[in-house]
C-alpha cells in the first residue's frame, strides 16, 4: 500500500541504535500513523505500536516466535531453545509450568522474603558511607530468587550470579563488549545451573517438592521425556534471571520517588492501593523492554498493510506504554491514572499483553509488582536516607537503560514506627 511510510535508508540499525527508545515512536509520531515499513539487522521489518497493534501481534494465527529472535539474544538474554522461541502446544504446556510456579501463594512468600531481606540491610546502611540502591537490589533479589526457587546459592556467590543475570539483560540492544559479557555470564551461570538440574535428577541435592527446582529439573513434556539438563537450566535461569532484574524497576522506583516527592507523602501509612498503583506507573513510565519481535505466519492484511509470511514484526513497547491515544498526558508521572485504567490485556504492555497462559506474556508480572510494592513500602515506611548530588540521567539510546549512577543514597536511618 502507497500511503504506508517506509524509511528509505538502506538499513535503519544505525537509527535505532542512536534513539534506542524512542527509535519506532518517534516515527509513529511523526507520519501519525500506528505502523511504516523498515530494514533492520539486514532484513526488512514493519513496526507496530497502540492498543490495536498489540491485539493483532498477540493473535497465534497471524504470528510465530520460532526464528523470532536472533541468534545473538538467544545467547545472551533468552539462552537458546528456550520457552520465548516455542510455539503452539509445546509453548502452552511450559507456560503451564512457568504460571504454576507463580501464583498469588508464591507471589506473597517471595516478596515477604525480600521484604525481610530489606529490613536486615537497615544495620549494616546505617554505618555506610554510602549505598548503590541498584548493585544492592540486585544482590538481594538474586539471593531471595535462589532461595525461594530451592536453588542452593552460597554468599559468598551471590554477587558474581547476581551480575551474571544483569549482564544477560544489559547485553539485550548491544554491540561489542556489552554483548560478549553478556554471553560470557550466560555461559558461566548455564555451567552452574546445569550442574544443579544433574546432581537433583541423581539424588545427590535434595530438592524439596513443590520448588521450582524441583518442578523445573523433573518436568516432562507431552511426549513424557524430560527436558535436557541444558534447557532445563536455562529455563530455570529464565526465572531467576529476571527477579534479579526487578532491580532495574526498583531503581526507577526510588528515582520517581525522589523525583515527585508529594507522592512520599502520599505513600506513608502504606495505603496498599496507592503503592500499587504507583509501582504500576513505574512500570509504565520508565523503560525497561523496548519492543517485542515476531514472524508472520501467514499472509494478512491489517490497517491497509500486507503482512507477508515470514515477515519480521517489532511491536513497540515502550511507544504503546507512552501512548497519548491510551494513557492522555504520557509524559507525565501520574500514579493516580490507574484509578480509572480499565485494565485491558491490550494496552499496558511493560511485560507484554494479552493472556499469560495462552501466549507469551510474562508469567512474572504478579512477582514483579509484588516484590516493588513490598520494597516501596520498605523505602518510603522504614526508612529515612539523603539523596546526594549524581547522575540519574537515564540515557534513552541504551537498551536496557538505567539511572547512570545506579541511585546512590546516604545517611540511612531506621524510621521510628509511628504511634
Ligand atoms: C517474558 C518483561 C520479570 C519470566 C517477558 C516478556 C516481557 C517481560 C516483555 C515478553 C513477552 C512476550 O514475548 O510477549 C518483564 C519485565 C520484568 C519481568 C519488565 C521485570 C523485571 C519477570 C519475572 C519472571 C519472568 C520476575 C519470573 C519469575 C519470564 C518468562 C518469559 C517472560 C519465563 C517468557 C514467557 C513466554 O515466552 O511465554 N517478560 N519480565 N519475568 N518473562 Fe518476564
Amino acid at each position: 500500500a502507497e500511503q504506508i511510510p517506509n524509511e528509505k535508508t538502506i538499513d535503519d540499525t544505525i537509527d535505532l541504535l542512536k534513539e534506542g527508545y524512542l527509535y519506532i515512536k518517534n516515527r509513529t509520531d511523526e507520519y501519525r500513523i500506528n505502523l511504516f515499513e523498515t530494514r533492520l539487522l539486514g532484513q526488512k521489518a514493519v513496526c507496530i505500536s497502540g492498543e490495536e497493534a498489540v491485539k493483532i501481534f498477540y493473535d497465534p494465527e497471524k504470528f510465530k516466535r520460532n526464528g523470532a529472535a536472533p541468534k545473538r539474544v538467544q545467547k545472551t538474554l533468552f539462552g537458546e531453545n528456550a520457552i520465548q522461541t516455542l510455539d503452539g502446544k509445546e509453548h502452552i504446556r511450559r507456560k503451564a509450568l512457568f504460571l504454576s510456579l507463580m501464583g498469588p501463594d508464591a507471589q506473597q512468600r517471595l516478596a515477604q522474603m525480600a521484604a525481610a531481606e530489606w529490613e536486615a540491610c537497615i544495620p549494616k546502611w546505617e554505618k555506610a558511607v554510602r549505598i548503590v540502591l541498584f548493585d544492592e537490589a540486585k544482590n538481594l533479589l538474586c539471593r531471595a530468587a535462589c532461595r525461594w526457587a530451592g536453588v542452593p546459592l552460597r554468599e559468598e556467590e551471590t554477587g558474581k550470579r547476581a551480575q551474571e543475570f544483569m549482564d544477560m539483560v544489559y547485553a539485550f540492544g548491544a554491540v561489542g563488549p556489552r554483548h560478549w559479557k553478556g554471553r560470557m555470564a550466560r555461559t558461566s551461570a548455564e555451567d552452574w545451573v546445569r550442574g544443579i538440574i544433574e546432581d537433583v535428577r541423581a539424588d545427590k541435592i535434595k530438592a524439596e517438592d513443590g520448588s521450582v527446582l524441583k518442578e523445573m529439573a523433573l518436568y516432562r513434556d507431552k511426549d513424557g521425556r524430560q527436558l535436557d539438563a541444558q534447557i532445563a537450566a536455562v529455563e530455570l535461569i529464565n526465572v531467576l534471571r529476571p527477579i534479579t532484574a526487578i532491580a532495574t524497576f526498583i531503581t526507577f522506583a526510588a528515582l520517581s520517588l525522589l523525583e515527585h516527592p508529594r507522592y512520599k507523602g502520599w505513600l506513608e501509612g502504606g495505603d496498599e492501593q496507592r503503592i500499587e498503583w504507583f509501582a504500576q506507573e513505574v512500570r509504565r513510565f520508565y523503560p525497561f523492554g523496548p519492543f517485542l519481535g515476531a514472524k508472520v505466519r501467514k499472509n494478512f492484511t491489517w490497517n491497509g498493510y500486507e503482512f507477508k509470511k515470514g515477515l519480521l514484526v517489532l511491536l513497540d513497547m515502550y511507544g504503546t506504554n507512552h501512548d497519548e491515544k491510551i494513557w492522555g498526558d504520557p509524559d507525565v508521572f501520574r500514579p493516580e491514572r490507574f484509578r480509572d485504567w480499565n485494565g485491558s490485556l491490550f494496552n499496558f504492555i511493560p511485560h507484554g499483553g494479552s493472556d499469560p497462559s495462552r501466549g507469551h506474556r510474562c508469567p512474572g508480572e504478579g512477582i514483579t509488582l509484588e516484590i516493588m510494592k513490598a520494597t516501596l513500602d520498605f523505602l518510603v515506611n522504614k526508612i529515612d536516607y539523603d539523596v546526594p548530588a549524581q547522575n540519574l540521567n537515564i540515557p534513552l539510546n541504551k537498551i536496557p537503560t538505567l539511572p547512570e549512577s545506579g541511585f546512590i543514597i546516604q545517611n540511612v536511618k531506621k524510621k521510628t514506627p509511628a504511634v
